[in-house]
């Protein structure tokens, strides 16, 4: 069966309990102290439709909400999860790019980021056009990094002045990407001038040519001489 991708809702309240329970128990296996999520903030973001849920039938899959930070200058992408027996089949991919293309509707100003050691995720969001960057490049916002302290390693991201952790930080920047999609638009443009403007010039030359050739032949011919080009027959 398919899996079915949705902004979630009301109507799947149900699964909170379910998805912190995934949550809990991901964070114990991968050894990291990932801030405790609970039902009610679950809800919250599916109430306020900043929740993209996967479900296969009625059975929980998949889910990934959005968080803003500085005051909505920045976005996050956080929570994913797909559940133990779903995995491996490209649903993480799905959901991010999901959830991706619904905080570009909801904040098409805001760069969206995230930090994480995990390679998946580092894979899936260089696909979506994150790029790593210093963690300087992130949001200030205190209560994003406040997250991390119940993080096993955080006395390494207290050591270094929040500089750098076991986390990678990734960012999509829309202005950048902006200027990257216009400048290759305006690299092919001039691609195609360039290329229009040879053929121009091979056919103005051509014509030149031609006509040279038509002139010499004229003045040859008044002349009584005979280039040895046309001398050369086929046998
Ligand atoms: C990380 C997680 C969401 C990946 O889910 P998934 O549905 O298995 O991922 P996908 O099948 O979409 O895989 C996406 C890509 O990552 C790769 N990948 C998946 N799991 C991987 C792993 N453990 N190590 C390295 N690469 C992995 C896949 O091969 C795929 O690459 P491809 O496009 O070249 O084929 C899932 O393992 C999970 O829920 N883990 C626990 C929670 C977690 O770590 N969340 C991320 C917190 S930042």
């Amino acid at each position: 069966m398919e899996f079915q991708i949705v902004v979630a809702n009301e109507s799947h309240f149900g699964y909170a309990q379910e998805i912190c329970d995934h949550m809990e128990a991901s964070a114990k296996q991968r050894g990291t102290g990932i801030a405790k999520r609970y039902p009610e903030y679950i809800c919250k973001k599916m109430t306020e439709g900043k929740a993209v849920i996967a479900l296969k039938g009625d059975e929980f899959a998949g889910f990934c909400y959005i968080e803003t930070w500085g005051h909505g200058k920045y976005v996050a992408n956080s929570g994913l999860i797909v559940k133990e027996t779903m995995r491996q089949s490209g649903l993480a991919k799905k959901i991010k790019s999901s959830v991706f293309e619904l905080s570009r509707q909801k904040y098409p100003e805001a760069k969206i980021f995230g930090i994480t050691t995990s390679a998946a995720v580092m894979k899936i969001n260089s696909e979506l056009g994150y790029k790593p960057v210093p963690f300087a490049d992130l949001t200030d916002d205190e209560e994003f990094w406040a997250g991390c302290k119940s993080c096993s390693n955080h006395d390494i991201l207290q050591r270094t002045q929040r500089k750098y952790c076991l986390c990678t930080g990734m960012l999509y920047d829309p202005v950048k990407e902006k200027n990257t999609v216009d400048a290759d638009k305006t690299d092919r443009k001039v691609a195609i001038h360039a290329r229009w403007m040879q053929m121009k010039a091979d056919m103005l030359l051509e014509q030149e040519a031609t006509a040279q050739a038509q002139d010499g032949q004229k003045t040859e011919q008044k002349a009584g001489f005979v280039s040895p080009r046309y001398d050369i027959m086929p046998n």
